[in-house]
């Protein structure tokens, strides 16, 4: 048989959960922008300054040191017991046999997914919500539930009865990103504790995304008595430490160290070596020059994040009271993360809008049907950034406005 009469091969797809994933609606705004000179961009959510020197230094040493080598699957020694300490202060007592380390966030929620899911598993998640936490169990073959958090004049608020309603006894796990991204939203220490009780009697894991903990500027809830202030409330402070509760955190955020990909979980001990298992056979372990870095921003980054957080709060106030002025804009300002997730003229079709917008006058923010269907109506802003470029935002904002006839 020649080889022209082999069967022509179908065209190579990827599995169907994998192809029905969503694809970023942020990038699709983003490549909207490709060929525009001048564009500020806002959608992204990261800070625009580099991360402190101290932690760049401290990893410039390890690697002079030689630190270039595979580390055990959960994290070198000294960072988790770091972490376990940095926990502790925050949340209460926490041992490093609790703690693994991750590639960032985003692979300890993969990692978090991976222990408790399966397909055809029910998964309920809070939203709106950064899409990832959405599609992770779904490449996994699970169906994600949402419950959508209503918005009033309070700003975003959860509707407890339904979230209850939608827990039931066949759901595996609750996803609940608080302080979340987008909307600023914080789930409150009661709310925490009926969510806890409900799930507890239903026998649901909770994975509780709280990357953004540290940034939260009311200070009505901050644990007192600590050295660390300012962290919105966590499932940590009320669940023991040995229950269904995963809870991911990152260095991206409270430290500027996204490009790092360094984050860890906190888990019950009797997970850890299934955790390291899966570990290995995602990533093996984080880099251990990062890992090094990791332990001096958690040890020395205290005042730091502090910092970090009242700049933030200046910014938010800032681009609120700014937002504010323009007419049909609706903002509020939310107490915890680093965005603006407000309604303007024309964000009924989000997409479409924040395409005009990054095309027609370089502004460039993330459509809130990005964040799930339920955030249509709204666009997100990320404010991590000096308060000259909000305002020079918000100029191509009210001249976007203006050309639309939409500015009064
Ligand atoms: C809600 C939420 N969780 C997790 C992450 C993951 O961040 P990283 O992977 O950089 O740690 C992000 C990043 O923006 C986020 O917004």
């Amino acid at each position: 048989m020649s080889e022209s009469d082999l069967p022509v091969p179908s065209v190579p797809n990827a599995r169907d959960a994998v192809r029905a994933l969503r694809p970023s609606q942020i990038r699709e705004v983003a490549n909207a922008g490709f060929g525009v000179d001048d564009v500020l961009p806002f959608w992204f959510g990261e800070s625009d300054r580099v991360t402190p020197a101290f932690i760049r230094d401290a990893a410039s040493a390890a690697l002079a040191a030689g630190a270039t080598f595979y580390t055990h699957n959960l994290g070198i020694a000294p960072l988790r017991a770091a972490l376990a300490q940095y926990v502790g202060e925050l949340h209460g007592s926490t041992s490093p046999d609790h703690i693994a380390v991750t590639s960032a966030g985003v692979n300890a929620l993969m990692l978090a997914a991976q222990l408790v899911v399966g397909a055809g598993d029910r998964v309920v998640a809070v939203t709106p919500l950064w899409p990832n936490l959405v599609e992770i169990p779904k490449i996994l073959g699970a169906q994600v539930e949402t419950v959508a958090l209503g918005y009033g004049e309070h700003g975003w608020q959860l509707d407890m009865a339904r979230l209850l309603a939608a827990l039931t006894p066949e759901t595996k796990m609750l996803l609940v990103n608080s302080p979340n991204n987008p909307t600023g939203w914080v789930m409150s220490r009661d709310e925490q504790r009926t969510v806890l009780a409900h799930c507890r009697r239903q026998g649901i894991w909770i994975v509780a995304d709280e990357v953004y903990e540290r940034l939260y500027y009311a200070d009505a809830d901050a644990v007192a008595g600590t050295t660390r202030s300012r962290t919105a409330p966590s499932f940590l402070d009320l669940a023991s430490r040995d229950e269904r509760v995963i809870c991911v955190n990152s260095f991206s955020k409270a430290w500027l160290m996204t490009g790092w990909r360094l984050g860890w979980i906190v888990a019950p001990a009797a997970l850890m070596d299934d955790l390291g298992k899966l570990v290995e056979y995602n990533t093996s372990c984080a880099p251990a020059f990062v890992q090094q870095a990791g332990i001096v921003a958690v040890q020395q980054g205290e005042r730091f994040t502090q910092e970090l957080v009242l700049d933030l709060k200046a910014s938010r106030d800032h681009l609120t009271r700014a937002l504010s002025g323009i007419p049909g804009v609706d903002v509020k300002a939310p107490p915890g993360a680093m965005y603006l997730f407000f309604s303007m003229p024309g964000a009924t079709r989000s997409l479409d809008l924040c395409k005009s917008m990054v095309r027609e006058v370089g502004l460039g923010l993330a459509p809130g049907s990005a964040f799930g269907p339920q955030g249509e109506r709204f666009v997100r802003w990320c404010y991590a950034c000096d308060t000259a470029r909000l305002d020079a935002g918000v100029e191509r904002l009210k001249r976007f406005l203006a050309q639309h006839g939409a500015a009064g």
